[in-house]
């Protein structure tokens, strides 16, 4: 049931604020401001030498987001990989290592057979998962479901953010066992994933101001999105929205990597899509900002007040987002990145919920 909106995509999206909250409801306890990760014991943190991350699509770039947390919270080394590479490339795995599978369906065949390489080479097995009775749940040591309800648009939305939900709660898990996290640091993070259904619900007010500036975007044949950190892994989502639902094709790029050869293709047709909440980094995007804005490129930025006050106007358009906590950024931004791409859509007549060639559970591979 599609409720009042046009579209289960629609739907989904408006759906966040209150699904992600259900999902961090699992995993921290707000009240004590700590995080409670329901199977987590069983994974003996302390003692990991590393995590391996597989997934595919827009799951793979929550896992992306994940190793950023566990590298900077938890101290511990996070190697990732898509799937369909990861299953034949027959990495060797040591001892006390921690294999992670992130999947909305829980049925993806590149993740299920990535998941049983590892476990018959026996690495311990956990999953990140929508649907509680798929396979990769049933094969997996231990489950973190997320609670984002049935997702029907093709495109992940929901489940996406969602599983940024429960890794930022395991990170932080991670972080406390291994004595990275102190208690002050876990109140102020837990603090933090706790007021993302607040700032969610503000950050879909900027739909209006999204839907305004795709209109023209429906006539472009080629889009950038950059990010720095965890809004890195959000650029490669977004360009892969864009692609999927538009069929306009889209870049995601490290915004560092700018100079190393995308700026070629930047002029006054390009649009540019730049990811930047006001951080430790934000500097260093300006500075790229003003060399494509210097070659004619269009410049949509999605950031906060204090970063569209210091962009020195170099943006065409400015979405702004509520101030946020670096470690929610990228679950929060994640709104507008998705609108971009079903407003986008919406205007050029295709198939949201159902785009061309695409099915939601790929089962084979
Ligand atoms: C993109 C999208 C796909 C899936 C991918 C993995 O919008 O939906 O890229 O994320 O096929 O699917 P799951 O999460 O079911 O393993």
């Amino acid at each position: 049931d599609k409720g009042n909106y046009r579209h289960f995509m629609a739907k989904e999206i408006h759906e966040q604020p209150e699904v992600i909250g259900h999902t961090l409801s699992r995993y921290i306890d707000l009240g004590a401001r700590k995080v409670d990760v329901p199977g987590a014991a069983a994974i003996d943190f302390t003692n990991l030498n590393r995590i391996l991350i597989s997934a595919c699509g827009t799951a793979y770039y929550a896992g992306l987001v994940a190793k950023y947390w566990f590298e900077k919270y938890a101290r511990l080394p996070v190697e990732i990989d898509v799937a369909s590479e990861f299953r034949y490339r027959e990495t060797p795995i040591g001892k006390n290592e921690f294999a992670l599978f992130i999947s909305q369906s829980g049925e993806t065949a590149d993740t299920l057979a990535s998941l049983r390489y590892c476990k018959e080479n026996g690495a311990k097995i956990g999953a990140v998962v929508n649907v509680p009775e798929s396979t990769i749940a049933r094969e997996s040591d231990v489950v973190f479901q997320t609670i984002a309800g049935p997702e029907i648009g093709v495109a992940s939305t929901k489940a996406f953010t969602c599983q940024l939900a429960v890794l930022a709660a395991l990170a932080i898990h991670a972080g406390r066992s291994r004595g990275f996290v102190n208690e002050d640091q876990e109140t102020e993070l837990v603090e933090a994933l706790g007021a993302i259904p607040g700032l969610a619900v503000q950050a879909l007010k900027s739909e209006i101001k999204i839907e305004t500036l795709s209109q023209p975007l429906s006539r472009v044949s080629d889009a950038l999105y950059l990010g720095r950190g965890t809004n890195f892994p959000l650029a490669m989502e977004g360009a892969l929205k864009l692609k999927e639902l538009s069929y306009i094709h889209a870049e995601g790029y490290a915004a560092g990597e700018l100079k190393h050869g995308p700026i070629a293709l930047i002029d006054e047709n390009m649009p540019v899509f730049v990811i930047a909440p006001h951080d430790g980094i934000y500097e260093k995007t300006v500075s790229n900002m003003q060399e494509v804005a210097a070659r004619g490129g269009r410049i949509i930025l999605i950031t906060d007040e204090r970063g569209a006050a210091e962009s020195g106007d170099v943006a065409q358009d400015v979405v702004i987002m509520p101030d946020v906590h670096e470690i929610v950024a990228p679950i929060i931004y994640a709104l507008p990145v998705q609108m971009i791409s079903y407003h986008t859509a919406v205007f050029m007549g295709t198939d949201v919920d159902q785009p061309r060639n695409l099915a939601k559970s790929v089962t084979v591979e």
